[in-house]
């Protein structure tokens, strides 16, 4: 258990809440998925444990992503996940509550900042703040954020890909798209279905995007099975998919995600276009781990990519370090009022 005192850093991600605690590191990281009773309302399961009955639940039960879309869209859920897992890392006990920060993506509203805040007040907190995720992403990413030379980072998590040009602790041009890991794997649900009538779930789709899924050619068109439903007969069925179909089923979102990057350039000041030039695109998040993203982006914008080291962890590693750094960093958090509890 933690002592007072104790300062928390949440990425309170579409598809997994990570902890980082200051002197310890990441030390919870589970998706974000709940589990619910509809008829009496109560939480069955949080994080990995409710992710294995997603889409396979009995009536009575749902199995909920909060987040979707990289925003709160179920409140009380969210508040009641968020209360679980911090009661997790910092135990019950009301006195030691901790002061925490939690990751936000670029261009929410102040009506979702608020609710974040009151959430995480809610579920425990002392004091909460809020830090943008490119921000959080790029000082997780290693980079130097508070020098006078431009910065420009693309995190890509499961709801939302945010772009955020950054300099001297702040950001100068950003946006907020959420087209993510998940329309990926929409996008090929859809396309399984248009091209073999066979209708799969999520979890497969992201399956397959993991496994064989491309935004550049793979050096070996490699194959892997698809399993769902014939929409014609309504009986099982299997195919192969190659990744060339892969890359194909995934244009548009990828190329959705390149003109955004495109766009955040054409805003930027030409000073800091040559900093970036130098320095490259840093790619963070999950969704950045796509296959050839990386050259794709760097193709098309004639400038270095390179995928960080470990870009699942980036943006807790960024809030965590950020916590110890508040005083340096005031400018680019947004601090909250106390919570009344
Ligand atoms: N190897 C991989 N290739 C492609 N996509 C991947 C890979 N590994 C994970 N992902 C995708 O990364 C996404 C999750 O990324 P991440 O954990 O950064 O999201 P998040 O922070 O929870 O979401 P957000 O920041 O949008 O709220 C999922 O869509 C997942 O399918
Ligand atoms: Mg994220």
């Amino acid at each position: 258990m933690l002592g007072m005192g104790t300062d928390i850093g949440i990425d309170l991600g579409t598809a997994s809440v990570l902890v980082y605690v200051k002197n310890k590191g990441i030390v919870l990281n589970e998706p974000s998925v709940v589990a619910i009773d509809k008829n009496t309302e109560k939480i069955l399961a949080v994080g990995e444990e409710a992710r294995q009955m997603l889409g396979r639940t009995p009536g009575n039960i749902v199995a909920i992503r909060p987040l979707r879309d990289g925003v709160i869209s179920n409140y009380d859920i969210t508040e009641k996940m968020l209360r679980y897992f911090i009661h997790k890392v910092c135990g019950t006990r009301k006195i030691f509550k901790p002061r925490i920060i939690v990751c936000i993506p670029t261009g929410v509203t102040q009506v979702e900042k608020r609710a974040v805040i009151d959430a995480t007040n809610q579920a425990g907190a002392r004091k909460t703040y809020l830090i943008e995720e490119p921000v959080a992403a790029a000082i997780g990413a290693g980079l130097d954020i508070t020098k006078p030379s431009g910065s420009m980072v693309v995190d890509i998590g499961g709801g939302t890909s945010d772009i955020a040009v950054i300099s001297m602790g702040g950001i100068v041009v950003s946006a907020s798209i959420r087209v993510a890991g998940d329309k990926l794997d929409e996008a090929i649900v859809r396309y399984m279905r248009k091209k073999y009538n066979l209708l799969i779930g999520e979890r497969s789709a992201e399956a397959l995007k993991i496994g064989i899924g491309c935004a550049f050619p793979r050096e070996e068109n490699i194959t892997m099975e698809a399993r769902g439903r014939n929409l014609v007969t309504g009986l099982p069925k299997t195919h192969m998919v190659t990744s060339e179909e892969m890359m194909e089923a995934l244009e548009e979102p990828t190329t959705a995600i390149m003109e955004s990057v495109h766009s955040v350039i054409e805003k930027t000041p030409p000073e800091v276009i040559s900093d970036i030039s130098d320095k490259g695109i840093v790619l963070t998040g999950g969704g950045a781990m796509l296959y050839g993203l990386d050259k794709f982006l760097e193709e098309r914008m004639s400038i270095p990519v390179r995928l960080a080291d470990d870009p699942i962890s980036c943006v807790a590693i960024g809030t965590g370090k950020a916590l110890e750094s508040l005083d340096i960093l005031e400018g680019s958090l947004i601090t909250t009022n106390r919570s009344s509890g």
